[in-house]
């Protein structure tokens, strides 16, 4: 029995933690991957997987490096996408919206709890630069642990940024085997209360 729209849960974020939790659970790896698109001034868009680290009221975030390809396309135009797709679900979730930097403290909290060398990475990595070689990597990686030894506390990079996606439209997919899906999507009003529309699959 496919449920109408009136049977699906008023506000979207139950429905993402509900498909989500399933996906924990199904899902062999990487449960939290998702596709985000962004695009520069121009429009010209570029996608990428990053891993989402908490959907709430807020938005959904994940955290990058603000100086990479993507954090200069936010920062040009923060409009942005993500998709959520869970093969052995066969579900998708698409999500629109507007990209605002998380608060600096919670960043620096969610930074100090990552394992040692990630912090380090973090430092090494000038992400999405050009790099001549693998052991250049791995001599900025020395000079880090020199720098910021395991025994005592690494900094945040100020480049290391927490990103919110506030979503304005988010699409929940599910298959059939006739192709013909279903497709709900939740478009956010002015008043903050969410509408929800069937689309042809
Ligand atoms: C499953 C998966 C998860 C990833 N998670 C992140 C992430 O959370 N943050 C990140 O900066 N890059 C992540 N990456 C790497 C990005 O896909 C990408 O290579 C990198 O961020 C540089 O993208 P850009 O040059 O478009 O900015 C992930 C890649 C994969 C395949």
């Amino acid at each position: 029995m496919v449920p109408e729209k009136d049977a699906l849960p008023q506000d979207p974020l139950d429905f993402f933690h509900k498909w989500y939790n399933e996906a924990q659970k199904s899902e062999p790896n990487d449960p939290d991957a998702m596709a985000l698109a962004t695009a520069s001034k121009a429009g010209m868009p570029r996608v990428r997987m990053v891993l989402l680290k908490q959907a709430d009221e807020r938005g959904f975030k994940f955290h990058s490096n603000e100086q990479s390809f993507k954090g200069l396309h936010l920062a040009e135009n923060p409009q942005a996408a993500l998709c959520f797709h869970w093969k052995s679900l066969r579900r998708q979730i698409c999500v629109e919206g507007i990209v605002e930097k998380a608060p600096d403290e919670e960043t620096d909290e969610y930074f100090a709890t990552r394992p040692y060398d990630r912090r380090i990475g973090a430092w090494a990595s000038q992400q999405s630069r050009p790099l001549e070689n693998r052991s250049i990597l791995d001599q900025k990686l020395d000079e880090y642990v020199k720098k910021y030894p395991e025994s005592g506390s690494v900094p945040r990079p100020p480049y290391w940024t927490g990103y919110i996606l506030k979503p304005r439209t988010i699409e929940f997919w599910w298959s059939h085997p006739d192709r013909l899906h279903d497709r709900f999507q939740y478009r956010k009003t002015g008043t903050g209360l969410w509408v929800i529309q069937r689309l042809y699959p």
